[in-house]
């Protein structure tokens, strides 16, 4: 199986240790990763969006992988936002205190508090990328932010808003209804329910926001993705944290599912779909959308060898840490 510029729509590559140790694994495997901004302090200003960039290119050297970049969403001035333009790939929305270092996230969604940065990114064509969720009941929580999503469509009708890792039919439905609205989607929210998660043992490492829904809400985002749907994209939402952080009381919400993703979506794919169909999800939907274009091609060779996923790397457990897959990436 062979697939032309993977793209990973929605990555976590953290910094210092943990971006050392886990950048590798995105840059092998994919073309580009939109990378996300909740780091602390967030990515604010262009300064340190240029170094953190910086960090993770000197990382990724030889390996023909792009970091499209992303600033944390607050109230922007349109100035700075028409110099941003140039340097960033979108800007990506936290309700606040919502998940992992969401903090200084949106505490407030009065759209007439939000209309001047969202006025100047429609005009500027600057994507918002969006984590939709409330303070709601946990299994509730995506689908009441629904009414914002529409709002936020309906409103900023030039808007290219992204709702990312959905995990719901009520928003795998809502992409029919506005234009401007599209969505990725996580490898492990294409596989576990609830039931995974706490059903049994609690499974810290398959812990996440949003977490794990309903059986129908895993299969309505199986058909989206496994039909090759244009208005949905690949996003692993591959989110490190230490093997301490995750089995402890209070544990960390994040899957890290980037040594694996290309391998699991092969072996998927290659059961329930087809070869075309994976190279819409992973890469020809998100050009489409976002108008990417890359001079440099990566071609991805998965060949069916099985291999065994391990305990860890380094300090870290990776999405189905000791299985045995099917496909291997074999060449770049
Ligand atoms: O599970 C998650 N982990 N969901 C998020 O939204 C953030 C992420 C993280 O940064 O760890
Ligand atoms: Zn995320």
């Amino acid at each position: 199986m062979k697939i032309k510029n993977p793209l990973d729509m929605h990555l976590h590559l953290r910094d210092e240790a943990m971006l050392k140790l886990v950048a590798p694994f995105s840059a092998k495997d994919f073309r580009a990763g939109v990378i996300m901004p909740n780091l602390i302090p967030p990515l604010t200003n262009l300064e340190q969006l240029r170094a953190y960039k910086e960090r993770i290119t000197s990382l990724c050297e030889n390996a023909n992988f792009t970091p499209l970049m992303t600033l944390f969403f607050k109230d922007y001035e349109a100035k700075f936002l028409e110099l941003a333009r140039a340097e960033i790939f979108a800007i990506k929305l936290y309700p606040a205190g919502i998940t992992t270092n969401s903090a200084n996230g949106v505490a407030n969604f009065d759209l007439k508090n939000l209309a001047s940065t969202l006025n100047a990114m429609s005009e500027l064509e600057i994507p918002l990328l969006v984590h939709g969720e409330t303070n709601d009941f946990v299994m509730d929580r995506e689908a009441k932010f629904a009414p914002i999503y529409e709002a936020l469509a309906q409103n900023f009708p030039r808007l290219k808003i992204v709702m990312e890792h959905i995990t719901t039919k009520t928003l795998c439905d809502l992409l029919e209804k506005y234009e401007n609205l599209y969505a990725t989607i996580t490898l492990h929210h294409l596989l576990l329910t609830l039931d995974d998660v706490v059903g049994g043992k609690m499974q810290p490492h398959l812990f996440c926001k949003p977490i794990a829904k309903r059986y129908e809400d895993k299969q309505a985002l199986c058909k989206l993705a496994f039909s090759g749907y244009e208005k949905a994209m690949f996003g692993s939402d591959s989110a490190p944290h230490s093997k301490n952080d995750k089995e402890c009381c209070g544990c960390a919400a994040g899957i890290f599912s980037a040594p694996v993703a290309l391998s699991v979506l092969a072996e998927l794919f290659s059961k329930h779909s087809n070869e075309a169909n994976l190279q819409k999800f992973i890469s020809d939907n998100a050009c489409a959308i976002h108008k990417l274009e890359f001079s440099k091609e990566k071609i991805i060779t998965l060949k069916e060898e099985k291999w065994q996923v391990p305990q860890n790397y380094g300090e870290v457990v990776p999405f189905m840490a000791g299985s045995e897959l099917k496909f291997k990436v074999s060449a770049t």
